[in-house]
């Protein structure tokens, strides 16, 4: 029996979950589904990362203990999950005995075959990142873009992996399996970044409390991504005997990942497997990223789409349909209320839905709500009448549709899959229309082909709710009931589906509307009063939220301040800078006799168009500095806030003159 075997990364619980998160875990959804209806022995594994100093961290900040911090963001996860009915088979804790177990005994076998040493760490880490940062210039703290704020100093005793050991392994694995990196664009980014050379990984530390502490050294604790990655393992019993699978399911089919974690698992996960003799997945897919008005959806950035919003006007089958058919699985696609609302308006509503309700409601009125049974068209092996040819033409977009569907979905290009079978739908709607079985009711003598046309457009509905069932599982179930038909649409393997064995002699079921056609103003202006609200309610509660404060830096004089420069100046032109997603290069008016250039790192948090015309307040007298090879003559001044070091820039409420400056 074949098997198939898809993993989601693992969540972080410093937060609650958003879209991004369920995006991720409904594409293996939909692929385990699929695979299972295709008969496959399917596993699919989802859960929760729950260690390290960001973890730590948050839970200070909530002030609770780790454990009951963690406990609380997993029951939300679960119980988000559970609305969307995601049919994981098991949900991964990294605080889990059984994965503690495997982790260890995963770091031991790397340590056995020789790759572990132990010695110094003397750098930089981002704790958002949880990854250790290279020094751009001497004894100076990286900065990170991405969370907004210098790198922290570490200097502590560590245990090293020799990742310079596996930069050839690795290469020729990638040369070796060429999918064993998708897509394509991804793939080229992590083998150059290889072959620029592989440095040996800190893979433990003394200083971070919260973490599987190291078999044989307890003084240290595991690094978070070492810790992570083995889930993948440990949750099919790697390494421990609570859990089982591993045998069976090993390597992993698929390991789904967004594009924001790729290094960790093309890089990092294959070399420590490799190190402790352990085949690499078969596939590791980065997608791209939701976007919320043109900026990557994240928690800190405050354009996260709220579950809860979402659910309360759109089911589950329209969120999913719509994730699936809208972003171009591999790329960055934008999420629009408005997007979505059109596209359950017109290929739900109108397309999909329509055409099962006129059908079911032609077979109620005509047929007093009796399929019809197998036409003739079916039986000829000549068609004797042009409506006989019309039917089997119909027979075969389907099944060339079919076809597609499948080949589409196995190359993960979902949206042109779902085309497929739009254009089985388009096909259909325009058959019913051209054939006007109310015309044809109306003649006794046009009976079959009144019945032809009818059979016809339910085995193109039998055929659809099977396809689409892995996407659309409660409105496939829905069709399937409305249409009389027995067991369920997953139960049937679309490659074993044959037309014209509708059964005969059934009765319809009780119609319901599939999709309710929206009402986009009214829906729109609800979401954005729920969104205002909860935008309030998130503010307010930040008090308590940031009640961390960091402890103040050394005192100094006035005469050390007043070497600093600090002037308002006025952003002239703004542009974002290819390739550095997270910087902004600002052409700013501070009243001298040239604009001068300064480069922000604020891209994810305002727009280039936010920006032009702005009064800001800059570090005027600050070291030039270069940045992406281009140099920054200034620094902006934000507050920098939450757990991400959102900025915010510093501005004023009255009017005031450029150049003019602070004290
Ligand atoms: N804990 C690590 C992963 C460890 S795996 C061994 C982590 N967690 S996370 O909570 O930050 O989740 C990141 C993942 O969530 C992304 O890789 C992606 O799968 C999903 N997404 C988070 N934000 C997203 C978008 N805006 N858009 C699409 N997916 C997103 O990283």
């Amino acid at each position: 029996m074949k098997r198939f075997y898809v993993t989601t990364p693992i969540y972080y619980v410093n937060s609650k979950p958003h879209l991004g998160h369920v995006y991720t875990t409904l594409i293996a959804d939909t692929l385990f589904r699929l695979k299972s209806q295709r008969g496959f022995d399917t596993f699919f594994l989802t859960g929760t990362d729950e260690h390290g100093q960001n973890i730590e961290r948050a839970a200070a900040k909530n002030e609770r203990p780790v454990k009951e911090h963690v406990d609380a963001i997993v029951a939300e996860f679960k119980s988000i999950f559970e609305k969307f009915n995601f049919c994981y088979s098991h949900w991964v804790r990294t605080t889990d005995d059984y994965h503690e177990e495997g982790a260890q005994e995963l770091f031991r076998k790397v340590r056995d075959a020789g790759y572990i040493y132990k010695s110094h760490y003397e750098g930089w880490y981002c704790v958002g990142c949880a990854e250790f940062k290279e020094e751009m210039e001497a004894g100076k703290a990286p900065y990170c873009e991405l969370h907004n704020r210098e790198a922290e100093r570490v200097s502590e005793e560590s245990y090293f992996f020799k990742l310079s050991a596996f930069q050839d392994r690795l290469l020729k694995l990638y040369e070796e399996r060429p999918d064993f990196i998708q897509p394509e664009v991804r793939r080229n980014e992590v083998i150059s970044f290889v072959k620029s050379g592989l440095k040996d990984l800190s893979v433990s530390r003394v200083s971070v409390k919260w973490g599987i502490p190291l078999p044989d050294d307890p003084s240290h604790t595991m690094y978070v991504w070492f810790d992570a990655l083995s889930n993948y393992i440990t949750a099919i019993g790697y390494g421990n005997n609570k859990r089982s699978g591993f045998d069976n399911y090993w390597p992993a089919n698929l390991q789904l990942v967004g594009k924001d974690i790729i290094r960790f698992h093309t890089v990092y996960w294959p070399a420590f497997l490799l190190a402790a003799g352990v085949e690499p997945p078969q596939k590791v897919y980065a997608h791209g990223m939701w976007l919320s008005g043109g900026r990557k959806m994240s928690k800190s950035l405050g354009n996260v789409i709220n579950i809860n919003i979402l659910l309360k006007h759109f089911s589950t089958d329209q969120i999913r349909y719509f994730c699936l058919r809208e972003m171009v699985f591999g790329q960055d696609g934008d999420f629009t209320y408005e997007a979505l609302i059109e596209r359950c308006n017109a290929d739900l509503a109108k397309g999909l839905g329509n055409l099962v309700s006129r059908t079911l409601k032609m077979v109620e009125k005509y047929c007093d709500s009796n399929l019809p049974a197998k036409p003739k068209a079916f039986l000829l092996t000549m068609p004797e009448t042009a409506w006989h040819k019309e039917a089997i033409e119909v027979r075969e977009v389907v099944l060339a549709n079919r076809a597609r569907f499948e080949l589409e979905f196995s190359s993960y290009n979902f949206s042109r899959a779902l085309e497929a079978v739009w254009e089985i739908i388009a096909r259909v709607d325009k058959y019913i229309s051209d054939n006007a079985p109310w015309k044809l009711a109306k003649d006794p003598s046009a009976r079959e082909h009144l019945e032809t046309v009818l059979y016809t457009v339910l085995e193109a509905i039998r055929f659809i709710a099977v396809l689409l069932v892995p996407i659309l599982p409660d409105s496939a179930l829905s069709v399937w009931k409305q249409v009389g038909l027995f067991s369920t649409p997953e139960e049937i393997n679309p490659e074993s589906l044959v037309w014209g064995e509708l059964a005969e002699g059934i009765t319809l079921g009780e119609l319901k509307t599939l999709f309710p056609t929206i009402d986009k103003e009214l829906t729109m202006s609800e979401i954005q009063k729920e969104e205002s609200v909860e935008v309030t309610e998130t503010t307010e509660s930040k008090p308590t939220e940031n009640r961390e404060f960091l402890p103040l830096r050394p005192e100094i004089t006035i005469d050390d301040f007043a070497k600093i420069d600090l002037r308002v100046a006025k952003v002239l032109e703004a542009e974002r800078i290819p390739k550095a997603d997270k910087l902004l290069k600002l052409i700013v008016d501070l009243g001298e006799e040239k604009p001068r250039q300064i480069l922000a790192g604020i891209a994810q948090y305002y727009t280039p168009e936010q920006m032009v015309g702005r009064k800001i307040v800059i570090v005027a007298n600050l070291e030039p500095r270069k940045l992406r090879g281009l140099e920054s003559q200034g620094m902006l001044l934000a507050a920098s806030i939450g757990e991400q070091g959102q900025p915010v820039l510093a501005s004023f409420l009255e009017e005031v003159p450029i150049g003019a400056r602070l004290k």
